[in-house]
């Protein structure tokens, strides 16, 4: 076992779940004289390594930021290697995924996919159900503000059906129409390439989340770079707005 993995379970507190930003696959490849979506691809290889981190910790929850709906705004070409990858990835990696006890599931608007990748992607859901280990949240067509128009709207029209009173939309009634329904908060957010934004990303539920960025690009993150950001999480004071406990 690495120091470092050693070190977080003798603190103990692992972050039940951790969502990631993956950025720099453009920049990974640019440095490298290679087109974009080489990027992407060597990309797929830091997913696996954060997966098998996580599964290793004990983490219950990881959440990767996939493709995010401002996303469909680059170029065709881009946009079809991307789909084309997670394509490569839900099939290449199923069997994988099932002996390390992972179920995916897929968080965003999945309907905006072509018919392939969308059949390929719906068959790692259900060829991984059941998996106890780690619960990987795929976000892909996904984005935060939308999210929470979806869940506004969705509350609407209950209260427009007459099932749901004015009175009754609180927090957890609305957290309820949200895409991570019945799932805890973020507890450790990870952005890696240096960018300090949250990118419309889980905008509700990142509220108190504890938020770890580091420099590597997303192709080159290993899962010691996973076990740094637990690590670092694990020194921080979280008071969700209290005053520390006395
Ligand atoms: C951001 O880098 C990354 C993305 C838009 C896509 C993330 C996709 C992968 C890591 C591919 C594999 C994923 C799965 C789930 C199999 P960027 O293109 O914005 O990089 P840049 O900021 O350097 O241009």
């Amino acid at each position: 076992m690495s120091a470092s993995l050693e070190e977080i379970r003798l603190h103990g507190a692992i972050p039940r779940h951790v969502a990631v930003i993956m950025d720099g696959n453009g920049r990974w490849a640019g440095e490298r004289g290679l087109p974009r979506h080489a990027g992407h691809r060597a990309g797929m290889r830091a997913v696996r390594e954060v997966i098998e981190g996580a599964v290793e910790a004990g983490i219950d929850i990881l959440t990767l930021f996939a493709f995010s709906t401002e996303n469909w705004q680059r170029p065709p070409s881009e946009i079809s290697a991307l789909m084309g990858i997670l394509k490569i990835y839900a099939e290449k990696e199923r069997r994988d995924l099932v002996r390390q006890g992972v179920e995916v599931h897929v968080l965003g608007e999945v309907d905006r996919l072509d018919g392939v990748t969308r059949s390929a992607v719906e068959g790692i859901v259900q060829g991984t159900a059941g998996g106890e280990n780690l619960r990987l949240n795929l976000m892909i067509s996904y984005s935060g503000r939308e999210e929470i128009v979806r869940a506004a709207r969705r509350l609407s029209e209950a209260v427009r059906s007459g099932s749901v009173d004015p009175e009754d939309i609180t927090e957890a009634a609305l957290e309820n129409e949200l895409f991570t329904a019945g799932l805890p908060d973020p507890d450790l957010l990870i952005r890696t390439s240096g960018e300090l934004r949250v990118s419309n990303f889980m905008l509700w539920q990142l509220a108190y989340t504890e938020i770890h960025i580091t420099k590597v690009l997303w192709p080159d993150f290993s899962r010691e770079d996973l076990f740094a950001a637990v690590l670092d999480y694990q020194r921080r004071d979280r008071r969700f707005g209290r005053v520390p406990a006395s």
